[in-house]
């Protein structure tokens, strides 16, 4: 499984990366508002650091918005994949954009027809927001096995990314429901590594060591 960064902050995708920990990185309007500086620049510096996808969002309604603003922000860098809101407008820019060449994330599914029609559309990848559906009470994962399903059954090349992921389970589950990737906040990612049992084996041993004739060599 991919994993991607779901941060719009150079720190955590500089540190994240030199854990080799990422295959890509997701923004959207809200994590770059938290960001000093322009979205252009910040976004240029993202796709500098990192090789995979970057997913940048438009911020238009109308179609003809969202194609003008897709090809823009594709010119920041090659690296670039325009994020699309899943709807009817959002489906013709897909269309459009993927015809073009420029790769595409539809974002804010939470629905199988609509990961299903964005697939149809052309998308490169499709964002479940799993966190806000449990949120709401349902169960975010029962969305992620059924859109797999769907695009096993048909050989859709679009591939899933798990989005608005809040815990680790959501990314073993993830993993264990065959997405192609999941996007994680800089947080749960340093929580996936850490374990008591680690800390506690490891203290362990270190005290071991300094007991032996080993750890008492000068
Ligand atoms: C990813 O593409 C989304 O921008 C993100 O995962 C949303 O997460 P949130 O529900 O925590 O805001």
């Amino acid at each position: 499984m991919l994993i991607f960064i779901d941060t719009a902050n150079l720190d955590e995708i500089r540190e994240a990366n030199a854990q080799g920990l990422v295959d890509g990185v997701t923004t959207n309007p809200s994590l770059l508002a938290k960001e000093k500086g322009k979205p252009r620049e910040i976004l240029a510096n993202i796709c500098r650091e990192v090789g995979g996808p970057v997913s940048a969002e438009v911020v238009g309604s109308k179609c003809e918005e969202m194609v003008e603003e897709g090809r823009s922000l594709a010119k920041i860098a090659e690296n670039i994949t325009v994020k699309i809101p899943v709807g009817v407008e959002g489906m013709k820019a897909v269309r459009i954009l993927s015809e073009e060449g420029i790769k595409t994330n539809v974002t804010l599914v939470f629905s199988s027809p609509q990961a299903l029609l964005s697939a149809k559309a052309g998308a490169t990848f499709v964002s479940p927001f799993i966190g806000r559906l449990d949120d709401a009470g349902h169960v975010g994962m029962d969305l992620i096995r059924e859109i797999c399903a769907i695009y096993s059954n048909y050989g859709f090349s679009t591939k899933v990314i798990v989005a608005s992921i809040r815990h680790p389970l959501h990314v073993v589950e993830a993993a264990v429901a065959g997405a192609d990737a999941a996007t994680i906040p800089y947080s749960v990612l340093k929580k996936l590594l850490h374990h008591p049992l680690t800390d506690i084996g490891l203290e362990r041993f270190l005290e071991d060591w300094k007991r032996s004739e080993g750890g008492m060599t000068p």
